[in-house]
């Protein structure tokens, strides 16, 4: 881990005792991944004692180098670009509260077009989910995840669209998503992204565009009184935590998945 984490690293830990197996975390401080020791030689020695490795870096490139110079599986556990583990249980969160995937059901996405963002549109397009998500000009989701998403969505039947304005892509959706305006790394945009992420904040007033039974989702950390309120926080403790739940069960289960047992 480059960075701090409490759900992803509590439930792979979780996970691998609840599958009798045995998690080593090592921090920021334990490896100097790229800087103490090349990348590469970081995979090869780990490839060496270990069965998986689960890691979450700055740069994407450094989980694609690991897993290049890995001969073990590597899981991305959160880079800059995507957050893959955190849309498995975003989707199962869906799925439980508001229906089978597919089937029309619509998730909007307002705030940043960030890693959480690219996850979720490669994952709903895969999966036949509609996804509509509201970014402000400037903070979209990269080209590169949009046309990989319509690829996908032109199998699946899923509809991607990528707006500016919340309202609209609120409209009638099942569950509205958000995530925070700075990721960890951008912590120095925080007051410049506040000012002008202020008209997508999740609260009531956005909500109410949405069905009446919609769910709010947020992958957390929230910071409550930014992109979402308190108020709606607490209205949506059920589905939040849920999210928070499934990220030990899906991941139990890609564990098992690629151990292939
Ligand atoms: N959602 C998520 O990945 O949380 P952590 O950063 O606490 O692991
Ligand atoms: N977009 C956030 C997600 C945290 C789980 C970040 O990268 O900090």
């Amino acid at each position: 881990f480059e960075k701090p984490s409490l759900r992803t690293r509590v439930s792979f830990e979780v996970s691998m005792a609840h599958l009798r197996g045995h998690a080593i975390y090592l921090g920021p401080n334990d490896v100097g991944l790229g800087t103490r020791e090349a990348v590469p030689d970081v995979a090869a020695s780990l490839s060496r004692w270990v069965d998986i490795i689960s890691a979450r870096v700055y740069r994407h490139s450094t989980v694609e180098q690991l897993a290049e110079h890995a001969t073990i599986p590597v899981i991305n556990a959160l880079s800059d670009r995507e957050h893959p583990i955190q849309a498995f249980a975003d989707l199962l969160t869906l799925q439980e509260f508001c229906g089978p995937l597919g089937n029309g059901l619509k998730l909007a996405y307002v705030g940043d077009g960030n890693n959480v963002l690219h996850a979720l549109l490669l994952a709903c397009a895969k999966m036949g989910v509609n996804l509509s998500a509201a970014c402000p000009n400037g903070y979209f989701p990269d080209e590169a995840y949009i046309q990989e998403a319509r690829r996908l969505a032109a199998v699946s039947g899923a509809r991607i669209e990528i707006l500016s304005q919340p309202e609209e892509v609120v409209r009638d959706a099942d569950a509205v998503y958000t995530d925070v305006w700075a990721s960890m790394g951008q912590e120095a945009e925080r007051e410049q992204r506040a000012k002008l992420f202020a008209p997508y904040q999740l609260n009531a007033t956005l909500l109410a565009h949405a069905k009446p039974n919609a769910i709010a989702m947020h992958c957390l950390p929230a910071h409550r009184g930014e992109e979402i309120t308190d108020e709606v926080m607490e209205r949506h403790k059920a589905s939040i935590l849920e999210q928070a739940e499934n990220r030990l069960h899906t991941q139990k289960a890609l564990l098992l998945l690629i151990i292939g047992l």
